[in-house]
């Protein structure tokens, strides 16, 4: 008879009936107001033990599975320091074309091949619907961190932590945003308008008429007795505004390189322009940026978008710990 040892014991103590447990994220719209209540506790609660320890034991023993197929340099290296700084551990799947997906592997295939080896999956990829579809065939959870232009969940939490964080002591009803730029091949503010409908603001679209924010978007943010308005130039509305969310014209998006050039530069938010903005509110950019914000703004106290990225560790780590039993 083989001599078994006595099983150990292990650090199994997930809690399986906690609400977010093995949870996908993979839409903005399966959130509620309560819930963003929630997470936003946790992520503050994150960025205090960040703050005075760095890095504990949270989700010791757990493993990421980090796979894009498309370029990333913050969602990627903010989950991966986001698993780390709980103890966890990542496996980084950012080159795919040196993965099995370059031999011809499906999604479905990649993503059942990872969850053998990692406990959560966080996906990008161009196609709108794939992380719904690689949900489908998981049994792990999956998180959105972009699918095409379709939706960018956990930045439209970070952005909205931001404001919360920023501007939200008196309550985030009765804030007034303003979205610049590509809204149309814009995954961020598809997400971004859709989350900041659970509160009473009232929202700014300013576009090039062939990037305005797609009609199904309005329909549903209206369908929440959200007011919205869209606008050609930023003059009339920036005094106005208490968040001015800045967004990149998505050249890789574009079927028709002249059309990009048309609108490539459209809009380029400087200091002269900013002295008509109000003195307390927030300039935000998902980042990365071209050309649409000058880096002489950069040290105005308004300028918030390098801060977001680092409400974006907080949020991902709350993220994190709930999916996987922790929070
Ligand atoms: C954005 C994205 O990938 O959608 N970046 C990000 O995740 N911070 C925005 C962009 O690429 O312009």
């Amino acid at each position: 008879m083989p001599n078994h040892p006595a099983s150990p014991h292990l650090p199994f103590g997930e809690n399986k009936h906690a609400e977010w447990y093995g949870k996908d994220i993979l839409s903005v719209r399966q959130f509620t107001r309560q819930d963003l209540g929630y997470i936003f506790g946790v992520a503050h609660e994150m960025r205090g033990m960040v703050e005075r320890v760095g890095t504990f034991d949270l989700l010791k023993g757990k493993i990421l599975a980090n796979l894009f197929y498309e370029p990333s340099t913050r969602t990627s290296s903010s989950f991966t320091s986001a698993m780390e700084r709980l103890g966890g551990s990542v496996i980084p799947i950012n080159e795919v074309r040196y993965s099995s997906v370059s031999k011809g592997e499906s999604l479905p295939d990649t993503v059942r091949t990872l969850e053998c080896y990692a406990d959560v999956i966080v996906l990008r990829h161009p196609e709108v619907g794939s992380a719904a579809l690689a949900a489908q065939f998981a049994r792990k959870p999956v998180i959105n961190a972009g699918d095409g232009i379709g939706e960018h969940p956990t930045q439209a939490l970070l952005d909205t932590f931001t404001i919360f964080e920023e501007l939200g002591v008196g309550g985030m009803d009765g804030l007034t945003v303003t979205m610049l730029g590509d809204l149309k091949y814009g995954r961020t503010v598809h997400s971004l308008a859709r989350l900041l409908s659970l509160y009473k603001v009232k929202l700014n679209y300013v576009s090039p008429d062939i990037l305005r924010m797609p009609a199904e978007v309005m329909e549903e943010v209206a369908g929440k007795g959200i007011v919205q308005h869209e606008y050609p130039i930023l003059d009339t509305i920036l005094p106005e505004s208490d968040v001015l969310y800045v967004t990149r014209v998505q050249k890789e998006r574009f079927e028709n390189p002249d059309e990009y050039e048309k609108v490539k530069d459209a809009f380029v938010i400087n200091p002269q322009i900013m002295q008509a903005a109000k003195k307390n509110m927030i300039v935000m950019h998902p980042l990365p940026r071209v050309s649409e914000i000058s880096i002489e703004f950069d040290d105005d106290p308004r300028a918030a978008y390098f801060r977001q990225m680092e409400y974006g560790l907080y949020v991902r780590m709350a993220l994190l710990a709930m999916v996987l039993g922790k929070a």
